[in-house]
């Protein structure tokens, strides 16, 4: 597991928080983005070298609604690069991990991306994501 890719945050209206974080960084989001399978749409802040990945609902069925609904806006998710996604999924639920899909699903920003059930993890919901273009040719995914 590599550093931390980015910081996913759930909001109620990605609008409105696209003006707040465009405030807190000085400068905008430098892309935004719908993950139709996932009921999100996102945009991605960058502050240095660190990102932010904002997060709203499509449909009220939604992880994000349901989130929301649970919790309020905040911190939904922390992601790690991994050079290996399948590795490394194999590797934690060995390690007694809850992934919550074993076959990595498209994510936004051009990622591979399995989340880890927050059970599993201390109550924080891990999600490990891997560049789609710098998967090995050997790769099954
Ligand atoms: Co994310």
């Amino acid at each position: 597991m590599q550093k931390i890719e980015h910081i996913g945050i759930a909001v109620k209206s990605l609008e409105k928080s696209n003006e707040l974080f465009t405030s807190l960084f000085g400068k905008p989001p430098y892309k935004s983005e719908s993950v139709e399978n996932e009921g999100v749409t996102t945009s991605f802040f960058k502050s240095g070298p660190n990102k932010i990945e904002l997060l709203e609902a499509t449909k009220p069925d939604s992880p994000i609604a349901k989130f929301i609904e649970k919790k309020g806006e905040g911190i939904h998710h922390i992601a790690f690069a991994v050079d290996d996604i399948m590795a490394e999924i194999k590797r934690l639920k060995a390690a007694g991990f809850i992934v919550l899909n074993e076959t990595p699903k498209k994510g936004a920003d051009n990622k591979l991306v399995v989340f880890l059930h927050p059970k599993s993890t201390n109550g924080v919901l891990i999600e490990l994501c891997q560049d789609i273009d710098k998967l090995s040719p050997t790769s099954s995914v």
